[in-house]
């Protein structure tokens, strides 16, 4: 073999692939516009949540402490593994108003985050809806908010969850010496007589965060993937 087509071999193997993985997908994604959609009887223009301020934060906090090494926020397509049978991952079962809102992730559900968290592993359940989760358990008579930063000093201090690997992060919140009254936002977790438990500025933009997490919002048909496309919803 000539030197010359040795390095012709080499670049067009190395060539190839970095057209395919990186130059494809960045032309083909780089400035996604939204998607304009026809007038439906639950929305009348593009939505986009968003993604600003605290939950920005949060999503750094996010980012910073590896939630996603183990959480994903993708609901995958049917061919790649079912997810959509988990009611609450990929949207609502039922929501009063939309009804059935399980759908796959597509790219526009990360519009304007700086990184998208599709996630590493599934240690842990997917996030993708987790706002829903959340909103379910307020309806239950129980804080989300407080619920969250429990969870995230320690879960296993949950009697439910005394064996959850989801790690705890003590040094988002101080204990400090109640002075006058206490804390509103303290933690009822007992830290010593006079002594409050209080979370730092980045618990609370995480649990803004988490709060926010919801990828179920309506798409225009060509985006559902969801097996059964109802036309008032597309
Ligand atoms: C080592 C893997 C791992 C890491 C890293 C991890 N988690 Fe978890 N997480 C889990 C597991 C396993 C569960 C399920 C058991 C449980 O509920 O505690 C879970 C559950 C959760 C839940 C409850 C979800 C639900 O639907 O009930 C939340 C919220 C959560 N994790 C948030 C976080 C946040 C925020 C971080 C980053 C600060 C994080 N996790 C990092 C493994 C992990």
């Amino acid at each position: 073999m000539s030197l010359r087509t040795f390095i012709l071999g080499l670049s067009a193997s190395f060539g190839v692939a970095w057209l395919a993985v990186i130059v494809i997908p960045y032309l083909k994604m780089r400035d996604l516009a939204p998607v304009p959609f026809p007038e439906s009887k639950n929305t009348a223009a593009i939505f986009n949540p968003k993604r600003t301020g605290r939950v920005a934060h949060g999503a750094k906090v996010y980012a910073e402490n590896g939630c996603y090494l183990c959480h994903t926020q993708v609901i995958r397509p049917t061919y790649a593994g079912n997810d959509l049978y988990r009611a609450d991952w990929g949207g609502k079962k039922e929501d009063p108003v939309r009804g059935d809102t399980r759908r796959e992730t597509n790219a526009f559900d990360f519009q304007g985050e700086t990184f998208a968290h599709i996630g590493l592993t599934r240690m842990g359940p997917d996030l993708s809806n987790l706002g829903h989760r959340m909103e379910a358990l307020r309806a239950t008579g129980v804080d989300p908010e407080q619920w969250l930063l429990l969870r995230i000093y320690n879960p296993q201090l949950n009697p439910k969850l005394w064996n959850s690997t989801c790690p705890p992060h003590p040094f988002f919140f101080s204990k400090r010496e109640i002075k006058g009254n206490p804390s509103t936002d303290a933690l009822p977790v007992d830290v010593g007589p006079d002594r409050e438990l209080v979370p730092n500025s980045d618990a609370r933009a995480l649990v803004s965060y988490l709060l926010s997490l919801k990828k179920d919002h309506a798409v225009p048909a060509s985006l559902n993937f969801t097996p059964v496309k109802k036309d008032d919803e597309s």
